[in-house]
């Protein structure tokens, strides 16, 4: 490991002010506060402290740091006018307009409609588990005969691309519907709040309580609107890659052993941090440094 990584315990700061969510850490339990009171509790926190987007306006936290940086902003809205991931849509599609092997598709699997980005991820009742769109995806193949994607890029990029595309605009609505439902939720909130790792950090050192601060020539990006803007096309990637693959790349950073993709852990994070995303518009495919 280099030095450098070490570097960022140093850098990372520590606002003094926290959001009030109770978070299953210190004398709290995860269970004191309710999805309803989080997702309240989580924006006033952002609002709060990103009354800015960095021209004059108001930030819409959509975009990641785009939504605070003005300059960075409009770099990357002229990327966007020619997406690096264009090609990567369209063989999307193309593999959603070809037949598997025992002539059905995917169309059969989501109801004719690619557009399936509002529906997850989702709670499953009978199996008591979230099921994100990626899981959904190998779910399909598999039941007709076909080998599951690998869930951190490639083919299943292109594909989870172009129905993410297909379905922008979209509101992001991800529903609790019961007990048991909600208990995944609070693991994935407890994860997401605890610390671990040989830097002792936790996703909210960095993304809520050091949001729009620089770390090693990056701005830290607010937790709001994580869930938005997936797969995302990344620089240093030179290709798409899923949520998960970021969330990996993240424990990397906490120098923390990465939760397998699509694993329970990494499923109730994002059932977690995509509902903290509730109310906004899924905008992906999105491009990033
Ligand atoms: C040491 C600081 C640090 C920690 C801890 C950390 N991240 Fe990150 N994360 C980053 C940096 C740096 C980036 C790239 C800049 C940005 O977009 O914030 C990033 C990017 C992301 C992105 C992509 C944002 C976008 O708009 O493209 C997500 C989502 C994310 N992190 C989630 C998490 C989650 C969930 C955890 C906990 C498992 C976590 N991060 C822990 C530093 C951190």
């Amino acid at each position: 490991m280099k030095m450098t990584k070490y570097a960022l315990a140093a850098v990372v700061a520590f606002s003094a002010s926290s959001v009030a969510i109770a978070d299953g850490h210190g004398n709290k339990k995860a269970t004191d506060t309710s999805p309803a009171e989080d997702l309240a509790a989580y924006r006033a926190y952002f609002e709060k402290r990103h009354p800015d987007d960095g021209a004059g306006g108001k930030p819409d936290f959509s975009n990641g740091v785009y939504s605070i940086l003005a300059d960075a902003r409009s770099q990357w809205e002229n990327t966007e006018e020619f997406p690096p991931y264009e090609d990567m849509v369209a063989k999307g599609e193309e593999m959603w307009n070809t037949p598997f092997k025992n002539g059905k598709s995917y169309a059969d699997c989501f109801g004719g409609d690619p557009a399936q980005r509002k529906n997850y991820p989702m709670w499953d009742d009978k199996r008591k588990m979230v099921v994100t769109m990626e899981l959904a995806v190998n779910e399909c193949r598999e039941a007709n005969g076909e080998k599951p994607l690998k869930y951190k890029k490639g083919d299943m990029t292109r594909l989870t691309a172009y129905m993410a595309y297909e379905s922008r605009g979209q509101k992001v609505n991800v529903q609790i519907p019961n007990d048991d439902a909600l208990a995944a939720y609070n693991n994935g909130k407890e994860l997401y709040f605890g610390r671990r790792g040989q830097l002792n950090f936790s996703c909210a050192s960095c993304h809520v309580q050091s949001s729009g601060t620089r770390v090693r020539g990056d701005t830290l990006s607010m937790g709001l609107g994580h869930g938005t803007g997936w797969p995302v096309y990344r620089q240093k990637w030179g290709d798409l890659g899923t949520l998960h693959r970021r969330l990996g790349g993240c424990m990397k950073q906490m120098r923390a052993k990465p939760f397998k993709a699509q694993g329970e852990e990494l499923r109730n994070m994002e059932y977690f941090l995509t509902h903290m995303s509730n109310g906004m518009e899924f905008n992906g495919p999105s491009s990033r440094k």
